[in-house]
């Protein structure tokens, strides 16, 4: 009964049916007796502080049972930031710390009641009297103060990430025969997933468990423990399903820790889940950011200087900087001469994070519409432009050789299923009855991540197997590939396969960011399952063997436990994802909404595990990328700081009405240097490049170029 190899197949997802009928269990409907509902006030003001706060009227009003302000909060301490075995808090400043006001929405008082309406009526009788200060705002604005990013990753790898180069892009750029200086704007993005977070803290005596939406259980885990002065194993978090988080649900939160502040002070289980409203300025954001590019080239198109520098909106609170030119200008294309820098002006808004590929997604946006109007400048076709300048030999920044480089691959397959050829490269060029079309491309990227964890394998001696680590699905299919390499390790049926996941009582696994899970957690899986197999004495048998193994011990079951951690190998290649992205666009002039007809998109992320969840994450990650082209942006009123469109009806992500056919395609050669299945992680690459793709795509048709996302109609007038 040795399985073919479920690796590779369109398997349906395991928990299809548990979702589709309700019993998958979300953050929102814990199984908890006897729970309060708390709900947050927050400031109206940016910038100031608060004079008195007035709880008494609404301690009054029917069915509260407490209110946690900065005045009675239960004293808690600064958990220290531990990006491998702990969790970072995504604000440095601790949820009702002082009086002082940073943005509008700031979390101020936090009213418990016995229903969610009652805690909401009393939260509207809370008095507060603020001392409000001229907010900070622009991030643009003339002499706004600009910090070098600080960091939680440590001086030397944030010196490295923040400001770098080789080479004399200024010498370049002077000689050059044709050269480009050209500034970007990117607007702030909120990540929305369908599930807003939600938290649930259950104290008993000194243990706490707490059901949230989280990334990380095991770091929220972490910051919970030490914020309370609890041992970690008195501490439980769980999260078997998420409804979606893009970054937002990565590092923990102030609702997450004052949930379980309330439940401390209220003496009941204690439940809060946000409103879309508060998603808006309670869990990160994209920061707004401004890129300039400098790029120089002979005329037969041959890079010979990048200049990539990024001014972005920070706060007041945190440390969070957007990465554009660390996983861009750095990595995709070979020049001479390359510098980069990153500023932040902190302002009085909310503290931005990691939303989906950080960094790449609105770094690609200035690099791949500049490689594009540099293409022009040239006269080359924007494809054999790029592919003139890829890195392919090696990484262009540390000089390591890629462990397996398919980009070449991809721009000339996908342009082929899409029918580059058949462009006309005249700009404007193309009608189709009063409408102009347009045809463009981008190159995608991400890097291939891989953290540690330690997963436990349980093989029972009728063959059946539990794979458990406190790993994360975030409606990706995680639960369904770690199930088909779970069964490939050890030569079984994946139906064989059990697969058990965010749970911190499970063994440790890796923060559900960076496109690294599947990446991890093969390293683990495979590390346990030889485990597994040296326990019973039957090394390097898979199948019917180990099962009889198993069988042969005369227990129940067999277990092993083991980490799957980076090695050695990570330092000696360099790791990353590839893809191109073409897409066709239509355009009526008089109401120039930008239609997206096509897009074809191909990428090269390692092996395959499974065609179908794999082909859904290139899809999402393009319609969100689609979003950012046409849509999306959050806005914030200039004067008071608040968000106006905090709303799905004027945050406009996209529907089905606004996507075409996209096709996703593949390379799907198996990364081996980087873990036994050889996959690199696909949930991020597929928005890089797309903005660009679109707005080289509406150049193309109409001869204006957009280098203020999002390309909304009037800006084509
Ligand atoms: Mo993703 S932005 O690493 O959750």
């Amino acid at each position: 009964m040795l399985s073919p190899g479920a690796v590779g197949k369109p398997m349906d997802r395991v928990d299809g049916r548990a979702k589709v009928t309700g019993s998958a269990r979300y953050a929102g409907e814990p199984p908890v007796q006897n729970l309060a509902y708390a709900f947050i006030v927050q400031s109206t003001v940016a910038s100031g502080m608060i004079r008195a706060i007035d709880t008494a009227p609404a301690m009054k009003a029917a069915g509260v049972i407490a209110i946690l302000t900065h005045e009675n909060k239960p004293a808690i301490v600064q958990p220290k930031p531990d990006f491998l075995t702990g969790g970072i808090t995504a604000e440095v400043r601790l949820p009702l710390a002082d009086n002082v006001i940073n943005h509008a929405g700031q979390h101020l008082a936090v009213v418990v009641a016995r229903s969610l309406d009652a805690a909401k009526h009393a939260a509207s009788l809370i008095k507060i009297d603020y001392v409000s200060t001229e907010p900070l705002l622009d991030f643009l604005a003339e002499g706004a103060q600009k910090n070098a990013p600080p960091s939680f990753f440590g001086d030397e790898i944030q010196a490295t990430l923040g400001k770098g180069g080789r080479g004399d892009v200024a010498a370049a750029m002077k000689a050059a025969e044709v050269s480009l200086t050209e500034t970007y704007f990117t607007p702030a993005h909120n990540h929305n997933p369908m599930e807003p977070s939600a938290t649930t803290a259950v104290f008993e005596g000194d243990r706490l468990t707490v059901y949230d939406s989280t990334q990380w259980v095991t770091g929220t885990r972490a910051v919970l423990a030490e914020a309370f002065g609890l041992p970690r194993e008195n501490v439980r978090v769980i999260c078997p399903y998420i409804g979606g988080g893009f970054g937002c649900k990565g590092f923990i939160w102030p609702h997450t820790i004052l949930t379980a502040m309330a439940a401390k002070l209220a003496g009941v289980p204690v439940k809060m889940v946000l409103t879309r409203q508060q998603m808006f300025t309670s869990c990160g954001r994209r920061p707004p950011t401004r890129q300039t590019m400098n790029l120089a080239a002979t005329k037969e198109g041959k890079l010979l200087a990048i200049r990539h520098d990024t001014l972005m909106a920070g706060s007041k609170i945190g440390m969070y900087m957007e990465v554009c030119a660390m996983g861009t200008s750095r990595v995709v294309y070979d020049s001479p001469s390359l510098e980069f820098t990153h500023e932040i002006t902190p302002l009085n808004l909310p503290e931005p994070t990691f939303m989906r590929a950080p960094g790449e997604t609105p770094g690609s946006f200035a690099l791949e519409s500049a490689m594009d109007e540099l293409s022009y400048k040239l006269n080359i076709d924007p494809l054999e432009l790029r592919i003139r300048n890829c890195a392919k030999d090696k990484h262009p920044f540390s000089g390591k050789p890629w462990s397996s480089y398919n980009l070449l691959q991809c721009y000339t397959q996908a342009a082929e299923k899409f029918g580059w050829k058949s462009r006309n490269p005249k700009v404007a060029g193309t009608k189709e009855g009063d409408l102009m079309v347009g045809m463009g491309m981008a190159t995608a990227m991400f890097p291939g991540v891989r953290f540690g964890g330690v997963a436990r394998i349980k093989m029972f001696a009728d063959g059946k197997a539990i794979l458990s680590t406190a790993a994360h699905d975030l409606g990706t299919g995680a639960y369904t590939v770690f199930a088909q390499m779970t069964a490939d390790a050890l030569g079984i049926d994946p139906e064989n396969v059990k697969v058990e996941l965010g749970d911190s009582i499970l063994p440790p696994g890796p923060l559900a960011g960076g496109s690294n899970s599947t990446a991890t957690v093969s390293v683990m899986i495979h590390a346990a399952a030889a485990a597994l197999r040296e326990s019973v004495g039957a090394v390097g048998v898979r199948g019917a063997g180990l099962v009889s193994a198993v069988k042969a011990t005369g227990k129940p079951f067999v277990e092993a436990t083991a980490p799957g951690v980076p090695g050695p190998e990570l330092a000696e290649s360099a790791f990353n994802s590839f893809g191109a992205h073409f897409v066709e666009v239509a355009i009526d002039p008089l109401m120039p909404r930008v239609q997206i007809r096509k897009v074809v998109s191909m990428f090269d992320v390692g092996r395959i595990v499974n065609p179908k969840t794999a082909r859904s994450q290139g899809i999402g990650g393009i319609v969100m990328g689609i979003g950012m082209a046409l849509t999306e942006e959050t806005h914030h009123d200039a004067r008071s700081g608040r968000i106006v469109n905090n709303n799905f009806a004027d945050y406009a992500v996209p529907v089905n009405a606004d996507i075409g056919p996209i096709e996703i395609l593949f390379v799907d050669k198996p990364d081996t240097k980087f873990n036994p299945d050889g996959v690199r992680g696909l949930g991020e690459i597929g928005i890089t490049g797309i903005a660009a793709a679109v707005a080289n795509a509406v150049y193309h048709a109409t001869g204006k170029r957009i280098r203020d996302l999002p390309i909304l109609p009037d800006k084509l007038l």
